[in-house]
């Protein structure tokens, strides 16, 4: 089923239908992905039409909760872009460090591994007890699989390539190799191919639903990792998004989009300075 197979006019009955009924607003995703991921969504349920998903959906034979999980793309990885993750360590890290208690939001975390990415950094420099991690995402059922924080490393055969290159980076002294032990932080089970996180990262983190498009958040952050989430979301969902972003940062606090993500084009960037690392955004007050 190719994507010229939902038209425009199926798109905008199906956002009123999950809007109007279901408290769940894509109305200003990006048109292209969207509709990229519902046919994806309509091949998996062997569907030939958006109407016809649109009679399950009010027949009470498809859980809206479950179509917006199949809707939102969860890709993730365990140091996702290893040279961010060194960047941290020489960067950011050192300024968080000087702080008595740290607070970080992951928006759009997907199934945890850059929460638990993180948790592991913060371990290494010593700082995870003064830490309190939140980590939300829209999607329940790959909230579910962040909580269980059990990864199957033969599927994803880069996630340990990526901790030592990351592990292995001393910001003391960039000339010595630094080299940790898996065990640290993970139980693994090579007969499965599967790795567990150990509870003690956990201790500091909570996990929670939270839809970036419709409800606040009244904490402040002094870091927020919002990677690889906004470029589903059209300019004006961007800034709004961004704006939110900024009303939860302390002065100073710092933003970390995705790789290929900039503010450049956004009306909020005059809020923000672009400082210390590529994708990393201080909040300006004033
Ligand atoms: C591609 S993943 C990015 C995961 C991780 N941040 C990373 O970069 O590796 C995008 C995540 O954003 C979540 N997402 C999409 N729309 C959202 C929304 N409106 N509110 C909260 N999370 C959302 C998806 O469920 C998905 O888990």
């Amino acid at each position: 089923m190719g994507s010229t197979m939902v038209t425009k006019e199926e798109i905008a009955r199906l956002i009123d239908e999950l809007k109007n009924n279901h408290q769940f607003d894509f109305s200003n995703y990006a048109e292209q992905s969207f509709s990229r991921r519902i046919d994806y969504v309509l091949t998996s349920y062997g569907l030939d039409s958006v109407d016809a998903l649109l009679d399950r959906l009010r027949r009470g034979r498809l859980v809206p909760e479950k179509l917006v999980n199949d809707i939102t793309v969860n890709t993730t990885e365990l140091f996702r872009d290893p040279e961010v993750w060194i960047n941290l360590k020489r960067n950011i890290l050192p300024i968080l460090k000087k702080k008595d208690a740290i607070g970080i939001w992951h928006a759009g975390c997907s199934s945890g591994e850059e929460v638990y990415s993180m948790l592991i950094l913060l371990a290494e420099a010593g700082m995870l007890d003064k830490t309190r991690m939140f980590a939300t995402d829209i999607n329940t059922e790959i909230l579910e699989k962040a909580r269980a924080a059990r990864y199957n490393y033969r599927l994803h055969n880069s996630y340990f390539d990526n901790f030592d290159k990351v592990m292995k980076f001393n910001p003391l002294n960039e000339l010595e190799e630094i080299k940790v032990d898996y065990a640290k932080y993970f139980d693994l089970n090579s007969g499965e191919s599967y790795f567990q996180v150990k509870q003690f990262l956990k201790n500091n983190l909570i996990l929670r639903q939270h839809n970036l498009l419709s409800n606040n958040i009244f904490y402040k952050f002094d870091l927020i990792f919002c990677r690889n989430v906004i470029i589903y979301f059209n300019t004006e969902l961007q800034n709004r998004v961004i704006q939110s972003f900024w009303d939860s940062m302390f002065t100073n606090g710092m933003l970390l989009l995705g790789s290929h993500e900039s503010l450049a084009y956004l009306p909020i960037a005059s809020k923000f300075e672009n400082k210390m690392m590529r994708g990393c955004y201080l909040r300006k007050d004033g």
